[in-house]
């Protein structure tokens, strides 16, 4: 099987190649979009306006700047540094090496880029993270994955399969950045640069996997079929931005009997379907890496399809 290098793409179009540095203008836009934080829609928040609704936005952003920090460089890098530097065990060509080491740096680009953003942020509103968070729902479901196989070269499969499924998936976030026309134009702009680079990363991911999953043994794919519904059950939860929310109303300067009915009106996150907003990437990704023409791999994926 041939693997088709994008080191002429990325020469042209990678953002560490070709943008400059973002810089957060002082308007009355938002920071963040209000569809992604359903809490902003309480009847209550709602009620008590406009500066109440900007405090939860504002840390809600933090949020997702630390977890895009937290994805790329200790979830995503971890696997594409292993593969770039022939640590993976499964010997892939030099193209794909030379490739992975292009998306460690775009990766690392990315969480220097989030860090200046978070400091700008800083500065120019006073306010911190309230809290810092150090997990993201990857860093429980990987390792819960792999926790059930017990060859180390199916859990390295594992582990790619995950690292692939996620970077199919990073894609959906943005598109509601992009569609709201209240966020302002830097938090934009760092969103669709973001997401110039991951189009040909969600592209790589998906060619490694179907050579990966092609060329290894009839044992491991039963092997690591086997585990992936649980890495997408625990990949899909909610119980993160759960946690945050919570954490996040318990701060606010609110009466505690307000901040029990707003706790206990937070949402639960989608059901874990073939519904799931997610759930059309993740479809795509299994087709095109040619894991769902497996029929044992499929047959446990059945309810997604
Ligand atoms: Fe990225
Ligand atoms: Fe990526």
């Amino acid at each position: 099987m041939l693997y088709q290098t994008h080191i002429d793409s990325w020469e042209q179009k990678a953002t560490i190649r070709t943008r400059p540095r973002r810089i957060i203008e002082d308007d009355e836009l938002s920071y963040y979009p209000k569809e992604r934080q359903p809490l902003c829609f309480d009847p209550i928040i709602e009620k008590l306006g406009q500066s109440i609704q900007d405090e939860i936005l504002l840390q809600s952003l933090y949020k997702y700047i630390k977890d895009i920090i937290i994805f790329e460089t200790e979830i995503v890098n971890k696997t594409a540094s292993k593969i770039a530097k022939g640590h993976f065990p499964y010997d892939f060509p030099f193209e794909v090496k030379h490739d992975a080491m292009s998306v460690v740096i775009d990766e690392d680009y990315h969480a220097f880029v989030a860090m200046d953003f978070q400091n700008q942020l800083e500065l120019q509103t006073g306010i911190k993270p309230f809290k810092e968070f150090n997990e993201i729902e990857l860093s429980r479901a990987i390792p819960r994955a792999i926790d059930l196989l017990d060859n180390t070269f199916h859990k390295a499969g594992m582990e790619l399969i995950a690292v692939a499924i996620s970077e199919n998936t990073v894609t959906n976030d943005v598109a509601a950045f992009s569609r709201d026309p209240n966020i302002k134009r830097s938090v934009k702009g760092i969103m669709s640069d973001h997401l110039t680079d991951e189009g040909r990363h969600a592209k790589f991911w998906s060619e490694i996997c179907k050579i990966y999953w092609a060329n290894i043994s009839e044992d491991s794919r039963q092997a690591i079929g086997s585990v992936i519904p649980t890495f997408l059950e625990e990949y899909l939860t909610n119980d993160i931005q759960k946690e945050f929310d919570t954490a996040l109303i318990n701060q606010l300067a609110l009466p505690s009997i307000v901040k029990k009915k707003l706790i206990e009106n937070t949402v639960d996150g989608y059901p874990i379907t073939s519904q799931h907003p997610m759930m059309v990437n993740i479809r795509r990704f299994l087709v095109s890496s040619g894991i769902s023409e497996h029929a044992p791999t499929r047959n446990l994926l059945e309810q997604y399809f």
